[in-house]
């Protein structure tokens, strides 16, 4: 029997018949035609997830209304009957595998982008739903009825392209949320003021949708059950006002948060697994309708946990999904410690979509939408690779190039594997990084031509023993410190710590350290990890950082979990300041009006970045320059950066063997 049966067991819902109770939830991606229209990249993405064995799919919010209601970059379409071919194809390509499929529809209201769409936005009131964002302009209610007819109209499109159910959008900061919530809607009319009226527009649009799609098509109402920011709507108050606006409703999608508290709509890294079913659970016990919760759930137990509780019926998996789009499959056939679970770390998926305008991506998954062939293919001939550093770039170069067959040797100079992702996830609010390192050992160890020797130094000696024909050069990197007056002789001793020091000695900190001073500098991803830290626990933190802005490259997730801790605990900040002195127990810095200041402190932590470190690089080169080894540096040995460029990185170690022409495909 499968160790998890509520999770493989079916659901009905009208005509639909679901084979399990997995969920991709909608994720935009950013693969859109220009046109709308969806692309190849996307029919290859969806085919892979559908080929992973999920129940349902989906798809991401599709426009009802372009350019007007258009979100996201490269947003898709459904808004005229020329979208209707791909549209059909997709649902096609995925109905092959047994999976069902649904569309998301979608107008993003005031979170349209005026510079993208070349018109003001509309919304319930004149009111942003991000800070700093162009006011909106209030709908007419000539506007409002006209937006109602394109929801129906969309969701008629859905039906003919062969979906299987469509689901309509009403949180997340769209504008179905911006007339719900009392946050957005300041209106004086039949759409504003008590909850009957903020619900009036959902309950047209769902009624609308239904009128369209027929009586037994099955229609999903995706909700922010609980808004999580000051002001907006609480559980209670949904559950309120979902009672206009349910009726046409088959399945709740129970989801949560605004813009301004995406943290728990994309749920930072922090939150616990499945940790908002609670959210759901309160939905079907006051509707009595199946019910769909999301959050950081990221294998089968808590999915399962979850169905048992009667917490919720299905159970959707959205970056988890992304990550490893054969999550139900390696579930259901034993193969669950193969999962290559998302760290939550939101760089490559919300980090891209949301803040860059690029793609979406994945740090642990090189291959997002492109189909991993590359195991179908061997190397010809005896080849041996020598991979120097076995942090997560090593590994999963040293793993890909035994996939094809190279007799692979990793030499990592400390005790253990993983690297300063290993490191950073002893961290406690960091710890979803370890499931990757711990899954790239797991792949290693299954892997019979891949010897580790950890404990080694990689000696030019050491290294000719294994007759390299390529070597990788993968060291990572060390905490840079500038010459900064004091730093070298203090960092590490006494009350100065690096990053490294604070992990190794962070049980010494204790959980309460209210009254303790604590100063870090440098205001990027690390400084900010030592601030999550210290601040929760009552520490008087204060961060500084040379430039304008703290956080400056963080994903737009992290970024709002940053604001909130700041918030939260009071973190002083000292932006524009540059650290000029290093003594035991306090830094000087150079404020932004070029005063000089002391800042005590009994905890004082330098985080100026990261820097590569090949320490015997060049010896190696040397040695085997004149031998026609191939030789290549990836990941932070590159130049310091994030998990996700060295990931991508060790996975081009198949184009070195393409280019020395030794993969062939397997026959
Ligand atoms: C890149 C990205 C795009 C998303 N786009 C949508 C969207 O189009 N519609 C929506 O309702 N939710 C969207 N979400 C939220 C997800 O559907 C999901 O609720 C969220 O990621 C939490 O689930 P997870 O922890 O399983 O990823 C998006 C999330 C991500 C990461
Ligand atoms: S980029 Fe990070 S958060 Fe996004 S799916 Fe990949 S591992 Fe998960």
């Amino acid at each position: 029997m499968n160790a998890y049966p509520k999770v493989f067991s079916p659901l009905s819902v009208k005509h639909m018949t679901l084979k399990n109770r997995l969920v991709m939830p909608p994720m935009g991606t950013n693969y859109g035609e220009q046109s709308g229209e969806l692309s190849f990249l996307h029919l290859a993405y969806y085919e892979q997830r559908a080929a992973g064995g999920i129940g349902l799919i989906i798809v991401e919010n599709a426009s009802v209304y372009s350019p007007q209601g258009s979100n996201g970059t490269t947003q898709i379409r459904i808004d005229h009957d020329n979208y209707l071919p791909r549209l059909f194809y997709l649902c096609e390509i995925v109905h092959k595998y047994g999976a069902s499929i649904a569309v998301q529809i979608n107008h993003a209201g005031a979170s349209a982008v005026e510079s993208r769409t070349g018109m003001q936005p509309v919304s319930a009131s004149d009111i942003p739903t991000k800070t700093g964002s162009p006011a909106p302009r209030p709908m007419t209610r000539e506007e409002i009825d006209l937006v109602v007819k394109k929801y129906g109209e969309a969701a008629k499109r859905a039906v003919t392209a062969g979906f299987d159910a469509v689901e309509v959008h009403a949180g997340h900061s769209y504008l179905i949320s911006q007339f719900l919530s009392p946050l957005t809607n300041k209106r004086k009319d039949e759409f504003g003021g008590s909850s009957e009226n903020r619900a009036r527009f959902a309950k047209m649009v769902m009624e609308e949708v239904r009128r369209q799609v027929g009586p037994s098509f099955p229609i999903l109402l995706r909700i922010s059950a609980d808004e999580l920011v000051p002001g907006g709507n609480t559980l209670e108050d949904m559950l309120d006002l979902l009672k206009y606006f349910e009726k046409e409703a088959d399945i709740i999608d129970v989801s949560a948060g605004l813009n301004s508290s995406i943290q728990y709509q994309i749920d930072s890294g922090h939150l616990e697994d499945g940790w908002r079913s609670y959210m759901a659970k309160a939905v079907k016990e006051r509707y009595g309708k199946p019910t769909m919760t999301t959050g950081n759930i990221r294998g089968p137990k808590v999915a399962e946990r979850i169905l048992e509780d009667g917490d919720a019926d299905l159970i959707g998996i959205g970056r988890g999904l992304i990550a490893d789009p054969e999550l139900p499959n390696k579930a259901k056939y034993g193969r669950e410690d193969e999962i290559r679970k998302c760290i939550s770390c939101n760089i490559g998926c919300a980090g891209h979509r949301i803040a860059l305008n690029r793609p979406v991506r994945c740090t642990v998954n090189p291959m997002v939408n492109v189909w991993e062939d590359y195991k179908k293919q061997r190397i010809e001939g005896i080849c041996n690779v020598v991979v120097i550093g076995g942090g997560t770039a090593g590994l999963e170069a040293a793993c890909t190039a035994a996939e094809v067959g190279c007799s692979t040797y990793l030499i990592e100079k400390k005790g253990a594997l993983g690297g300063l992702a290993a490191e950073i996830s002893k961290i406690p609010d960091k710890r979803r990084i370890a499931d990757f390192p711990a899954y790239l050992e797991y792949r290693a160890k299954k892997l019979r031509n891949l010897i580790a020797f950890t404990n080694t130094e990689a000696t030019p000696d050491f290294v000719d023993k294994l007759k390299p024909d390529i070597i990788v050069n993968a060291t990572g990197s060390s905490p840079l410190m500038p010459p900064i007056d004091g730093l070298k002789e203090n960092i590490d001793k006494g009350r100065v710590y690096s990053i490294l020091r604070m992990i190794s000695e962070q049980e010494s900190f204790g959980n309460d350290l209210k009254g303790k001073k604590v100063v870090v500098v440098g205001g990027g991803a690390v400084g900010l990890d030592v601030v999550e830290f210290f601040a929760p626990r009552g520490a008087d933190v204060t961060i500084v950082e040379m430039l304008p802005e703290i956080g400056k490259d963080l994903d737009p997730v992290s970024k709002v979990r940053m604001t909130e801790i700041f918030e939260e605990n009071n973190v002083a900040e000292r932006t524009g300041t540059a650290l000029t002195r290093v003594d035991s127990d306090k830094f000087v810095v150079k404020n932004r009006d070029g005063e000089l200041e002391e800042l005590n402190f009994d905890y004082g932590f330098v985080c100026l970045g990261m820097k590569s470190s090949s320490p015997h690089l060049t010896k190696i080169e040397e040695r085997f320059a004149s031998q026609g080894v191939e030789f290549i540096s990836i990941g932070d040995a590159v130049r310091a950066r994030r998990i996700i460029e060295g990931v991508s990185e060790g996975r081009n170690i198949l184009n070195v063997l393409h280019k020395l022409g030794r993969l062939k495909e397997r026959n």
